[in-house]
């Protein structure tokens, strides 16, 4: 028996006819977020087929371990295989998942995928950052559907919402805390004033972060997440590498001390903006002040803050990643792909939000203009203030404070200057001439301030 409404219980085998036809499904790789679904078309099956009128019926299952993996005894599917031509090309399989990662095979699966006509659900962000405008023109003239919801920040259904919720507005705007890996480290580092690499190694022991941590901690994740998201808000065709990125490794426990001397802290986040010219992408580190609600995002989670021109503020949080909340997205979008399938309309949204999506028109990110957070280590002695503050003048920026912690170690001495809103070229100038001067132990870090959240 399954709960409908309180008070109301209705046999679910009598809710969905016997006879009903299935949609058939099949699943290449077992992986987190392979097993994550299978796990969730197990345990959710009737709920499932409550929400449907009819069951997912899991037909095929391929991975290169499949034979000495457990596959859940409500699903036995009729074809367990490693070789996924089998299960794309096999005449039980209307929907395939390609859940295995990487780009190279992931591409084919999906190219033999439409060849064969069977739609296709992928959790596969950088294959669909890097060309799924392409493969989405290839779907629309075999007639199938593409879905790919799981590819960006797991458990928070941000395509559906750009694509369907609020896709009535005109986006201006969109942020977002994209990486839950980076997002754990800079909290950890916040809260116990641990370098980033005590923390990092400490989350790698725990499993927390992948062995080799440079698509997290150097935005790489993030950046074809924000690919994906900008194209959805904003109809371009928008790849990874139009993306200003850097990461998060120059980060040290003093820059969240002076931060919140600010009344800011730091996230990586990833910014999509209209302006009069174009959009402007980045993902970068940024000063964003406390009080917004980006600055509560804390630990692994994701957010997503979309700004629209009629419906104004909206924002989303949840688990970027993880087997269940990944799982639940592709079963989500197995659901409407199934349905759509079934009332013979496949190509009912496009999977970008736009029918066809437009020419990029790259803005570069130095032309923005931002209040920047600009930290020094000096060796210390008389008039290093007033040499910075020169190059700053010949660059006509305005010093806003000077802030100074106590410290000791006058031989490393850390202090911070904020300026008033410049053009981030002008910091850029400024940041090369100042890199030359011999009192400086590293070349000056300079952090945007995001104080318009
Ligand atoms: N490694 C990613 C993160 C999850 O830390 O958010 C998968 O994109």
């Amino acid at each position: 028996m399954i709960s409908l409404r309180p008070g109301i219980e209705r046999n679910a085998a009598c809710y969905y006819k016997a006879s009903m036809e299935e949609a058939r499904v099949g699943i290449v790789g077992l992986g987190n977020v392979g097993s994550g679904t299978l796990a969730i078309l197990d345990e959710n099956a009737d709920q499932i087929a409550l929400k449907l009128g009819f069951r997912l019926k899991v037909t095929a299952v391929c991975s290169r371990t499949v034979h000495t993996r457990k596959i859940p005894s409500s699903l036995e599917p009729v074809i367990k295989t490693a070789d996924w031509r089998e299960v794309v090309a096999h005449p039980d399989v209307q929907i395939v998942a390609e859940l295995v990662g990487g780009t190279r095979v992931a591409k084919e699966i999906l190219d033999a995928a439409i060849a064969h006509g069977k739609s296709v659900v992928t959790a596969n962000k950088e294959l669909m950052a890097a060309c799924g405008a392409e493969i989405w023109d290839r779907a629309i003239q075999a007639g199938i559907n593409l879905a790919m919801e799981a590819s960006v920040c797991g458990g928070i259904p941000i395509h559906a919402v750009l694509r369907e919720g609020i896709s009535g507005d005109r986006v201006t705007a969109l942020y977002g805390i994209l990486n839950g890996t980076s997002n754990y480290i800079l909290t950890e580092m916040e809260k116990r004033a641990e370098p980033l690499t005590t923390v990092l190694a400490e989350a790698q022991e725990l499993g927390y972060a992948e062995p080799d941590p440079s698509a997290d901690i150097d935005g790489f994740d993030a950046r074809s997440k924000l690919a994906l998201l900008a194209a959805l808000a904003f109809g371009e065709k928008i790849t990874p590498a139009d993306i200003f990125v850097e990461g998060i490794r120059r980060i040290s426990p003093m820059d969240f001390q002076y931060a919140r001397a600010l009344k800011h802290t730091i996230r990586l986040v990833g910014a999509a903006r209209q302006t009069p010219d174009g959009l402007i992408l980045s993902v970068r580190p940024a000063l964003i002040p406390l009080d917004t609600i980006l600055a509560g995002v804390q630990g692994a989670y994701n957010a997503v803050w979309v700004k629209g021109a009629y419906g104004e503020d909206t924002f989303y949080y949840g688990r970027g990643a993880g087997p269940r909340p990944t799982g639940v997205a592709v079963v989500s979008d197995l659901m409407r792909v199934a349905r759509e399938i079934r009332s013979g309309s496949p190509q009912r949204v496009s999977p970008f939000a736009h029918e066809r999506l437009g020419e990029y028109r790259p803005v570069p990110v130095a032309v923005q203009s931002r209040a920047y957070y600009l930290r020094f280590r000096v060796d210390d002695r008389p008039g290093i203030i007033a040499k910075l503050a020169g190059i700053l003048a010949t660059k006509h920026i305005s010093l806003e404070s000077v802030l100074q912690e106590p410290c000791e170690t006058k031989n490393d001495l850390p202090f911070v200057i904020t300026v008033e809103p410049t053009t981030e070229q002008s910091v850029r100038d400024a940041v090369a001439e100042m890199s030359e001067l011999d009192f400086l132990k590293e070349a000056p870090l300079a952090l945007p301030m995001e104080t318009a959240l």
